[in-house]
């Protein structure tokens, strides 16, 4: 499973890069904010460049805000024409329905056939069902990114529970009365991971599907077993998939019994 960090910090980029374990980056209008507000950007333009930079030909994926079919391409043009040149890694996030209106409906998927059509790479966000993520990927994106956690989050507040946004949701679901809790069908944000990959490799598309929105290793974990192509992640989850209590006992006790004879081979 490859793996994309979901920041807009350049700070956190260069890091994970420096790992050996990136293979892209995500971010979204929330993620942009939140640089903004660490790093108090004042010139967005050169901040994007550094980001694409940095990253150095891993793919980044930067999202548009219109609503509507001509906006939404127009914006993205605008950013693939002024940012691509400077690493080759742009990829345009578009939503699959931007809009509540019914007449805006289709316009996600007319935004993604014509950008793919003019070879725009696009990543088609805010998945929530599998049948969303199929025709994201006729419509040719090259990424579906199905958001595991906020389905976990939509099924917990269903089921009546208080939840901390890190905490793990079994991937089978949790039943409420003896009922099995979902939304259409899906019970689990990886129910619903699974569900995206196993309809795109039924017809053998080659959209990847980026597990989003993950909350915990845990999750990691499940995307990477149920076939995720790709699990964006924040860094908070990247360093949990390193912890484990039973690696720091062995490593103090190590530690407590090397020889000194043995120390000084290393010195
Ligand atoms: C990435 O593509 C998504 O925008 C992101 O994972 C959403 O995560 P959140 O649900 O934690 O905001």
């Amino acid at each position: 499973m490859k793996i994309f960090i979901d920041s807009a910090d350049i700070d956190e980029v260069q890091q994970v890069r420096s790992y050996g374990i990136l293979d892209g980056v995500t971010t979204n209008p929330s993620l942009i904010k939140k640089a903004v507000e660490k790093h108090k950007i004042q010139d967005m333009e050169a901040y994007v460049e550094k980001l694409l930079r940095i990253a150095n030909g891993l793919p980044v994926s930067l999202e548009i805000t219109a609503t509507d079919h001509e906006g939404m391409v127009k914006q993205a043009e605008r950013l693939f024409d002024s940012f691509n040149s400077i690493a080759n890694n742009v990829v345009i996030k578009i939503p699959i329905n931007p809009s509540t209106e019914s007449k805006a409906c289709y316009d996600g998927l007319k935004a993604i056939k014509e950008l793919t059509e003019i070879g725009v790479p696009v990543n088609c966000t805010l998945i929530f069902t599998p049948e969303q993520a199929l025709l994201a990927a006729k419509a040719g994106a090259k990424y579906v990114s199905p958001f595991a956690g906020r389905v976990d989050d939509y099924i917990r507040s269903k089921l009546g529970m208080s939840f901390e946004k890190h905490d793990y949701f079994p991937q089978h679901g949790m039943e409420k009365d003896g009922t099995l809790i979902d939304d259409n069908g899906i019970v689990s944000g990886i129910d619903l991971v699974a569900k995206c990959v196993k309809v795109l490799q039924n017809y053998g598309f080659e959209t990847e599907v980026i597990a989003a929105s993950m909350r915990n290793a845990r999750q990691a974990r499940e995307a990477a077993l149920v076939g995720a192509h790709i699990a964006t992640l924040p860094l908070s989850v990247i360093r949990e998939m390193l912890i484990h209590h039973k690696t720091a006992e062995g490593m103090k006790k190590f530690l407590d019994d090397a020889p000194e004879e043995y120390e000084r081979l290393m010195s």
